[in-house]
């Protein structure tokens, strides 16, 4: 990679450029409706699909916003996930540098990706998955039962949403489930672009702290968990060391609380507003696994989670993204393409050939994919069926929409019933 003004001085990833008159254009972009991506991105699918943006920490990368691009950049060899290149466009400092300390492996390449997702794919097969059915909508009703009893209004994000995601999860991995709001705070801060380094060092070294202590417990008794399966079959024979089991855990816990969380809070708040919607799935409960991957769809909430690094220099929809700078593939962008989804913004549970992809593509594409949908399914379902009752308790401008984070979602959502 070279500089424009003397081709063989090199420039250094992620760093500014000089040879574009205009300078690129602020990322991430926010959301005017929470349920559509921002209005922004129909512009540069169609005049700028693979545009140079600044991100929060000052570097520069880019951001590509056509369906067929995503993909075709998400399944691209040459393109890596490495937390540790120079040009990583994490969007916080604090993400970039503790990521390149802990390493988890959601930011890493082959052979050290293939290992540790190996590990993990057996537990969230579709058999596995569908076998927890039944212990899930126990735990849903009985985390509904507590909303209920409280007198209301409630918070739904906190009483519900991650209330659900986070004891499914705790459930799954052999947590006690007493702490649900400890691992949204530690989420809020390690997914927050305003995080300093130090900050996500000590919201991660929490969480660190509380799972070594259970992977202690369970070398000494294991039991039937993940953490007691992990430790006996990785740990004890040498195969990881106990910190990548740990970062391996941390990182499982991250990436499927806050998304489940947020998928769960906006869906409800979306069928909330149409009552149309919610009226189709009340009559006709067998249309949730399509309507639940329609919500994924149109909302998106993992949009600039793919965050890569062209290892190469990589040719997409006719420009070149250098050898080593960031590149960002917009899922929202891809789920609204009209190119690959007719009308993309409706709203629509019958769609046919919803491939969309709300949960990446290629190598690193979500493990938990199979339990999120059987979360959601199961969370909506019960809620539906349960609460006909169920409204906003107050304005909805008083609904707390949260920009800053890695998955967007909701901070607050006030109910009633
Ligand atoms: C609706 C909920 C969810 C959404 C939208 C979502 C979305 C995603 C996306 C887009 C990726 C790919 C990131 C990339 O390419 O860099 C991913 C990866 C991942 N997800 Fe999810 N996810 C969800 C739920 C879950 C759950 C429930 C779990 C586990 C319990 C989970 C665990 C993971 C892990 C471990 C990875 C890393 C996979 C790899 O790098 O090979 N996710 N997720």
């Amino acid at each position: 990679m070279t500089s424009p003004e003397n081709p063989t001085a090199p420039r250094t990833p992620g760093e500014p450029r000089t040879d574009t008159a205009a300078p690129p254009r602020d990322f991430p972009l926010r959301r005017g409706c929470p349920f559509a991506a921002p209005a922004e991105y129909d512009a540069l699918r169609t005049h700028e699909p693979v545009a140079r943006v600044t991100l929060p920490t000052k570097r520069e990368a880019w951001v590509v916003t056509r369906y067929d691009d995503v993909r075709e950049l998400l399944s691209d060899p040459r393109v890596s996930a490495d937390i540790r290149r120079p040009g990583f466009p994490a969007l916080g400092e604090g993400e970039q540098e503790a990521g390149a300390r802990f390493r988890p492996f959601i930011r890493t390449d082959a052979p050290e990706h293939t290992k540790y997702r190996r590990m993990l794919l057996p537990v969230f097969t579709v058999r596995r998955v569908r076998a927890m059915r039944a212990a899930v909508q126990t735990r849903v009703d009985e985390i509904l039962d507590d909303m209920l009893a409280a007198d209301g209004p409630a918070d739904f994000v906190s009483a519900y949403a991650n209330a659900v995601s986070t004891s499914v999860i705790c459930e799954l991995l052999g947590i006690p489930r007493e702490n649900l709001e400890f691992f949204r705070d530690v989420t809020r801060v390690s997914g927050s672009r305003h995080s300093t380094a130090e900050q996500v060092s000590e919201a991660l070294g929490g969480l660190f702290g509380l799972l070594a202590e259970l992977v202690g417990r369970r070398r000494e008794e294991p039991r039937d968990d993940l953490i007691s399966k992990l430790v006996t079959e990785q740990l004890v024979p040498g195969h990881v060391t106990t910190d990548q089991l740990l970062s391996t855990l941390g990182i499982t816990i991250n990436a499927g609380r806050e998304t489940t969380t947020s998928m769960i809070a906006l869906s409800t708040l979306l069928l909330l507003e149409r009552p149309e919607l919610r009226e189709e799935l009340r009559r006709d409960p067998s249309l949730m696994p399509a309507a639940v991957d329609e919500l994924l769809r149109v909302l998106s909430v993992a949009d600039s989670i793919p965050l890569r690094v062209a290892a190469e220099d990589i040719e997409l929809s006719g420009r070149t993204i250098p050898a080593d700078d960031g590149v960002i593939a917009l899922l929202a962008g891809a789920n609204h393409d009209p190119e690959q989804f007719d009308e993309p913004e409706r709203v629509d549970f019958h769609r046919a050939d919803n491939h969309h992809v709300a949960f990446g593509y290629g190598v690193h594409q979500c493990v938990g994919q199979h339990l999120a949908r059987l979360e959601l399914e199961i969370a909506l379902e019960t809620l539906l069926r349960r609460v006909p009752t169920l409204r906003l308790a107050g304005d909805r401008e008083d609904v707390v929409v949260k920009h800053d984070s890695a998955t967007f979602g909701l901070e607050e959502l006030r109910v009633a019933w």
